[in-house]
């Protein structure tokens, strides 16, 4: 995952910059730079691999302004060019986390204007925009502003100006970002533990916050562009803890890093006009190019992962694919297919049960084998011939969210690179694929400003014994996860069901007492699924409603509901997951379970 550090300061910030990067190093990253502002210009120094490397780099370079940043590619060789911080014109310097959705465009116009871009990365625009606002005479808060509302997508950055030696800007939308309150010092960073060597008292900014910071203060500006006040926070923190921030619980945390979990993790589409096998790994053209079928094993909430990828693969590759649940595959008897890609999915890359279950596939006879994984290097990672990491960075909390998100995302670049190898997908359509998939962060952080709403819901659950999810097609397994999500950690007994299934049973549990969820994306399924819930009403159900835009629903008697501000198409499985984990979060507030460590769970399961 991507970081980012800056900092304002009467003393050297360099060694500031540095020991914030190391305190970024868990989160993953292959190159890293920074940029200082020294007499009136800017010393770039940056370097793919360790921190470091750039640290050995950066011995002759001081400044007392400066931001850096650690970048993990996917798409093609980590490069010194596509490091972070991006220049424009020698004059402005920003490092960026995040997705750009309308970078082509903008690139287009600025290289119009004039702008040479040095770099394949969507940031270089950032920089190129703000320095065509600055160089019309207007400060740089106010070019940062004009840039900002000109771009498309979720993002955090850090800007630095050659002819301004003490101002540091930070942006940040839909991407964490936060001030360091020093005495007479000011930080931005990505991460409450790059700055504890510095400071405690830590302000989080807030969703569209533009905040200007100098030696002898700063000011806030909402997204409007107004001045605005933020609390200080004094961090509890010591520089060894894995930092909770302004969250109660890691559940709650992992839930809103999901945003930046999605762009990181789809940092090969922000920068790509076309989607390339390689992502997988380099074997991987010719290991597709050799598959007829697909064949996905995984446990628990990864396993729901590979439900919702068996929709996309059949519908838009064209491919067989079969999932299984590892714990039963692995002693099952069953028929290997040497023209199967086997594809195992898992947070945590040691879950026994699915390194038994590939095991066995490459006894039986598999040869193609592809993990997606979010821990580099783990077990099943190195059993595997090909590998998509998901860039999730430690997921804490028992309950699984930001992994089970970003394997969604991994899943659909899989689909994608099949179905253009199979020939099923045109141009346009990958154009379609790769700006929904830009556009993916964004639309999360837009999910996550119902949490209000979700938390009063959750109160209706506080004294229920049970619950049932319903969705269809490509959402019926999202109702399996949002039921797992719920049991889990509320321990209330939630169930899921194909909604087309309630007739021929489980309507029988339907009445005032059974909640019952349903998930209602505007999906060709919508009316089907209407039918369905009316059955629910007309046995007395309470219904509780997760739509989206232009479905058509209203709340009414015993009907709750939710209303999701968008609809995405093949990735709407993605954002009808986030409200069902808010859900499940706080219903389990209201019962007092140990959120993070629900009884009897533990966060890898490395025994049958
Ligand atoms: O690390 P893995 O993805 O392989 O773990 C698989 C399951 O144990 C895991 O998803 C489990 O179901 C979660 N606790 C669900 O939230």
């Amino acid at each position: 995952m991507c970081g980012i550090v800056g900092a304002v300061a009467p003393r050297n910030v360099v060694p500031i910059l540095l020991e914030g990067l190391q305190r970024l190093e868990y989160r993953g990253y292959d190159s890293a730079g920074l940029v200082v502002v020294n007499n009136s210009r800017l010393e770039r120094v940056r370097s793919i691999g360790r921190v470091a490397e750039l640290t050995a780099r950066s011995a002759k370079t001081s400044g007392h302004l400066g931001i850096a940043h650690t970048r993990w590619a996917t798409h093609g060789a980590p490069s010194e060019r596509n490091a972070h911080p991006h220049i424009s014109s020698d004059l402005i310097a920003v490092a960026h986390n995040g997705i750009i959705e309308n970078y082509e465009e903008l690139r287009a116009q600025l290289t119009a204007q004039g702008y040479v871009f040095t770099s394949d990365t969507d940031t270089e625009v950032i920089a190129h925009l703000i320095h065509s606002h600055y160089a019309r005479g207007n400060s740089l808060l106010a070019a940062t502003q004009a840039a900002l509302a000109e771009l498309v997508g979720a993002y955090a950055i850090g800007v630095v100006a050659a002819d301004n030696p003490d101002q540091l800007i930070g942006a940040r939308k839909g991407s964490p970002l936060l001030l360091g309150v020093g005495g007479g010092e000011h930080f931005i960073a990505s991460d409450v533990s790059a700055l504890l060597q510095v400071t405690k008292n830590m302000v989080y900014l807030e969703e569209g916050d533009v905040v200007e910071a100098s030696l002898h203060g700063y000011r806030i500006f909402d997204a409007k562009g107004q001045a605005a006040q933020r609390p200080v926070h004094v961090s509890e923190l010591t520089n060894d803890s894995v930092e909770l921030g302004e969250y109660r619980h890691y559940m709650q945390k992992e839930i809103h890093e999901q945003p930046q979990a999605l762009a990181d993790t789809l940092e090969a589409v922000c920068n790509s006009q076309s989607l390339v096998p390689g992502i997988f790994g380099a074997a991987a053209a010719a290991a597709f190019a050799q598959v007829d079928s697909i064949l996905i094993l995984a446990c628990g909430t990864s396993h729901h992962a590979g439900l919702v990828a068996r929709y996309w693969l059949e519908e838009i590759a064209g491919i067989p694919c079969n999932v299984e649940i590892a714990s039963e595959y692995r002693y099952r008897v069953s028929v290997a297919n040497p023209k199967t890609l086997v594809v195992t999915i898992s947070q945590s890359g040691e879950t026994a049960d699915t390194m038994a279950a590939l095991s066995h596939a490459k006894e039986i006879g598999h040869e193609h084998t592809l993990s997606i994984c979010n821990v580099p290097e783990s077990a099943l990672v190195r059993l595997s011939k090909l590998r998509m990491l998901t860039r999730a960075g430690p997921e804490i909390g028992v309950a699984s969210t930001k992994a089970f998100t970003t394997q969604l995302a991994a899943l659909f670049l899989l689909t994608i690179v099949l179905a253009k190898q199979r020939g099923r997908l045109s141009k346009e359509a990958e154009q379609q694929h790769l700006h929904d998939l830009r556009h993916l962060p964004s639309a999360a952080q837009a999910v996550l400003k119902l949490e209000p709403e979700i938390a009063k819901l959750a109160e209706h659950f506080a004294d229920k014994q049970h619950a049932l999810f319903l969705g269809r097609g490509l959402h019926y397994p999202i109702a399996l996860e949002g039921a797992l999500k719920l049991k889990e950690i509320s321990y209330i007994h939630a169930e899921a069901y194909p909604a087309g299934e309630l007739k021929h049973g489980p309507l029988a549990l339907v009445d005032s007492d059974m909640p019952v969820i349903a998930i209602a994306p505007n999906d060709a399924l919508l009316e089907k699924l209407k039918s369905n819930l009316q059955e629910v009403r007309a046995r007395g159900g309470e219904l509780y409603v997760f739509a989206d835009a232009g479905t058509r629903f209203h709340s009414s008697d015993g009907v709750h509901l939710m209303q999701m501000p968008e609809h995405a198409g093949y990735l709407s499985p993605i954002l009808h997951t986030i409200p069902l984990q808010l859900l499940a979060y706080y219903v389990a507030l209201q019962k007092g379970t140990d959120v993070d460590k629900p009884r009897n769970l533990a966060k890898s399961v490395t025994v049958e």
